[in-house]
């Protein structure tokens, strides 16, 4: 488990007082991603249109570009607003596997500035079950941290 009073402490050093959207994600993507070696793939993807999301920055493998809100973890993410914590990807109806190793996945709504939908923050692991609703929980106040007044 990633010590998310450092991680967060680093993330608020790292982009105060930022306020570009894809330099804010791609310092959350890395510094996420190496926090923890459950997480093997670590991104967003960004409303780009109605029911639309496309590829942000992210750490791992490559990704898929476009995902609309109807298909996989993610567009349920974004078209419902709701965390989804998924403990095995092969139960989850509709998962879009980029990469055929991953077993989990936790995927979070990232809200701006007067709860705007901008995107949302995936999070891959190999590992089955790997992620908690503490991980939820916790990633859920970084990103209101980093993008809730952008
Ligand atoms: N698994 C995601 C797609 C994004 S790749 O994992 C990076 C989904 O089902 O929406």
């Amino acid at each position: 488990m990633p010590d998310y009073s450092a991680l967060a402490a680093a993330i608020e050093s790292l982009t105060h007082g930022e306020s570009d959207e894809v330099a804010l994600m791609a310092t959350v993507a890395c510094e996420v991603h190496h926090s923890d070696a459950r997480f093997d793939w670590t991104g967003f993807y960004r409303v780009v249109g109605p029911e639309l999301l496309k590829i942000g920055p992210y750490q791992g493998g490559h990704g898929c570009l476009v995902i609309p809100f109807s298909r996989g973890v993610c567009g349920a993410a974004a078209r419902t607003g709701k965390v989804q914590l998924v403990p095995d990807v092969d139960a989850f109806p509709g998962h879009i596997a980029c990469a055929s190793s991953t077993r989990s996945e936790l995927v979070l709504p990232v809200f701006g500035r007067g709860g705007r939908l901008i995107g949302v923050f995936d999070i891959d692991s190999d590992q089955p079950a790997a992620f908690t609703e503490e991980d939820a929980r916790e990633m859920a106040a970084i990103l209101a941290s980093v993008f809730g007044a952008i």
